[in-house]
């Protein structure tokens, strides 16, 4: 290949040194049974007919009314999709499938002990186990509409479950990450105001069975000293009628939902018509200042989104047996486990463990005996299974037409062992990219229409029209080799409304680095802001760069910096702390810490433990730090700024450039030393 050219670029830009790739494309097997095939559908959701164009996934609801206004943008850039329409959620994830599939399976619960039977909830069973769990939420719970509701869960069949009884009743439910800690769950209780906490006693992961139910009442101390009281706990059991966690229930306050399913027997609850732009729920996620923004989604567009992307995207079909690897506590799980594929009425997977356990053979045996055929995961854990187990696929009769990655970008050697091995050369891939904020998928590939590029996710999909900008706000163009922020120019139908209770720094975080005109109700005057860097390749293909800011994305999680300092700092020892990303063959990125101690402190081995552990409880162990170094003092710019940028180099090794003009270069040597020795 000749040696790409270098591309002058100023201080606003980023200079890309990429190597193309080349194409792949579908079999005609897969195009044949397709969903989409029809490559007018770029034409018909061009920006010439948007936004009716999205009447199309509008069409593939249900509704109570039909809605008047596509898109009303008065409240600008606050959109409203689907203005005048009453629609329910769970009702079309469930009630309208019963007339032709009631007896088919809706979830395929695979508990992680291979010992232990898969469960198979029918349409018809997840109707009965909703119903029930609804009248417990608004005539147990006294819940109602517009309340908000937090759930603590892991990956169980209980979790959909109560998500779709809250949709039913439209009770806004914000899930939290199972595995995040009961300081996380307290900052998002207080955040959205929930008076009741939906949990698990306990779950298992890596062949152990951990206590769920103690992070419910470290969550509830922590909620109260900050104000929230929770003065219902509800909590699921992963045995049936036996209590697995060995934390005691408070009196008046913990329940047991099985204890309370038995005066709830047989109770329906007719769906409740919702206005279509009322909040479904809320997703909170990291950014790189303050504290975690509850991202809040629409009903219907949301839920018209989530469906459309996942019948042509994914392809699925009512008879495709789906799985999604991703945990529903993140957003890719709510869309892509829960709602889109259970609205197209197809049979998704629920797995509660690890992939690596028992061994590196255990997902390909899932795909084997539940006959798989959509597979959806991210770069992580493609990582981890080509590490561990790369001749496992090999060895099982599986069969994919269709693979997903997400979550971060896919490095071109990842992605070719992905299609030629767990993919087995027959399946398509499709890498989408897309955030918590924007509900649905922003860029990928059609599966039967554009072909594949390794490490890029491909155009935008129909309907999304993005734009790059460099920081001047000059637009780069296709084929300049030249990287920016990424925006899209046009509303779209799943993007959540604003950030709960701060429209302020919703407008502030998304909207005002482009914005036209402050004043403007036209949708064009409001490109929304997604954060990352990408660049355009002259074939109109996206390749994604990262996060412009440093957000740091461990294992496809996306964790702020700030948080994790913050964390840090709860150490009463801890003056200052600085997180940088590590590049890591597995989670794409971990975080390394720097702190500097308060004087008179003495650094101790036991002192970094300490502050590693903090970190685990106030945000989880997925923000563990590689290294805590205990450093005597931050580089930094004479105007004090931690200088991030020489911390980061060294952390992975690099060249830490010019350092002179720092307010104390010789500490640079010094933290270098220790790294050394690490
Ligand atoms: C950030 C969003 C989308 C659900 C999972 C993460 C990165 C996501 C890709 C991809 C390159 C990707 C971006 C994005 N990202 N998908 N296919 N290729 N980067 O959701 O936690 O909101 O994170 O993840 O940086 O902004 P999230």
């Amino acid at each position: 290949m000749a040696e790409k050219e270098r591309v002058e670029t100023s201080e606003a830009q980023i200079a890309v040194h990429w190597q193309e790739e080349g194409y792949y494309y579908p079999s005609t097997k897969f195009v044949a049974q397709a969903n989409m095939t029809d490559e007018t559908i770029y034409e018909r959701f061009s920006l010439d007919n948007f936004p009716n164009c999205y009447k199309e996934y509008a069409d593939l609801l249900e509704w109570y009314e039909y809605w008047h206004t596509i898109l009303d943008t008065s409240d600008a850039p606050c959109w409203k999709w689907f203005v005048g329409g009453k629609i329910n959620a769970s009702h079309n994830c469930i009630d309208r499938h019963l007339k032709n599939h009631k007896n088919k399976t809706a979830i395929h619960f695979v508990p992680e002990l291979e010992e232990e039977k898969t469960e198979h909830i029918t349409y018809q069973e997840l109707y009965v186990r909703v119903n029930e769990f609804a009248a417990i939420l608004r005539d147990f719970a006294g819940l109602k509409k517009g309340d908000r509701v937090t759930l603590h869960m892991p990956m169980c069949a209980e979790l959909p479950i109560t998500m779709l009884a809250c949709a039913r009743l439209g009770i806004i439910h914000s899930e939290v990450f199972g595995g995040f800690s009961g300081r996380a769950c307290a900052d998002r209780i207080v955040d959205s105001q929930s008076n009741v906490l939906i949990t698990m006693d306990a779950y298992y992961r890596n062949g152990k069975l951990l206590d769920h139910k103690q992070n419910a009442d470290i969550a509830l101390k922590l909620a109260k000293e900050d104000g929230q009281i929770v003065d219902k706990v509800l909590v699921w059991q992963r045995y049936p009628g036996k209590n697995s966690s060995p934390a005691p229930m408070v009196e008046n306050r913990d329940y047991f939902v099985n204890d309370l399913l038995k005066d709830y027997y047989g109770a329906r609850v007719a769906p409740v018509p919702i206005a279509a732009e009322d909040p479904l729920f809320l997703m909170y996620t990291s950014g790189t200042t303050g504290k975690p923004k509850g991202c809040q989604h629409s009903t219907a567009g949301y839920l018209a989104y989530a469906t459309g992307t996942s019948k042509y995207i994914l392809d699925i079909h009512p008879e495709d047996v789906y799985w999604c690897m991703a945990d529903i506590g993140w957003i890719t799980g709510h869309s892509y486990i829960v709602y889109g594929p259970l609205s197209l009425g197809a049979s998704t997977i629920i797995f509660e463990g690890v992939p690596t356990y028992p061994d590196a053979g255990r997902a390909w045996r899932i795909a084997q005996d539940l006959d798989v055929n959509i597979f959806h995961t991210a770069p992580t854990t493609i990582r981890a299974l080509r590490k561990i187990g790369p001749d496992e696929p090999a060895k099982y009769n599986y069969h994919f037409k269709h693979m997903t990655t997400v979550g971060e970008p896919i490095e071109p050697e990842v992605w070719k062992w992905y299609h030629k091995e767990v993919g087995k050369g027959e399946a398509i891939i499709v890498d989408t990219w897309w955030q918590t904020e924007t509900g649905g998928f922003l860029c990928s590939t059609m599966p039967a229409i554009t072909p594949m590029k390794p490490g890029s996710a491909g155009p935008a999909v129909p309907g999304i029209h993005p734009v790059i900008y460099d920081e001047e706000g000059e637009i780069l163009a296709a084929g300049s080799g030249k990287a920016g922020n990424i925006c899209i120019q046009n509303p779209w139908p799943g993007a959540f409304q604003t950030i709960w209770g701060d429209r302020d720094r919703f407008v502030s975080t998304y909207y005002e680095r482009y914005n036209k005109d402050p004043n403007s109700k036209d949708w064009r005057d409001w490109p929304y802001l997604t954060g990352d860097a990408a660049v355009q390749a002259e074939d109109g293909y996206y390749r994604i760069l990262g996060r412009i800011d440093d957000v740091i994305n461990v294992s496809g999680h996306r964790l702020g910096t700030k948080e994790i300092e913050s964390a840090a700092l709860v150490v009463e020892e801890v003056a200052e702390a600085a997180v940088v990303p590590v590049a890591h063959d597995i989670k794409g990125k971990e975080p390394d810490l720097y702190i500097a101690l308060k004087p008179g402190v003495e650094p101790s081995e036991a002192l970094s433990k300490k502050i590693s552990d903090a970190i685990c409880e106030e945000i989880g162990k997925i923000a563990k730090p590689r290294f805590v170094l205990l450093v005597k003092d931050m580089p930094k710019t004479r105007s004090g700024k931690i200088m991030r940028r020489v911390l980061s180099s060294i952390s992975n090794n690099k060249d830490v450039g010019d350092v002179t003009t720092l307010a104390n270069p010789e500490i640079v040597t010094e933290i270098q030393e220790m790294m050394k020795k690490k």
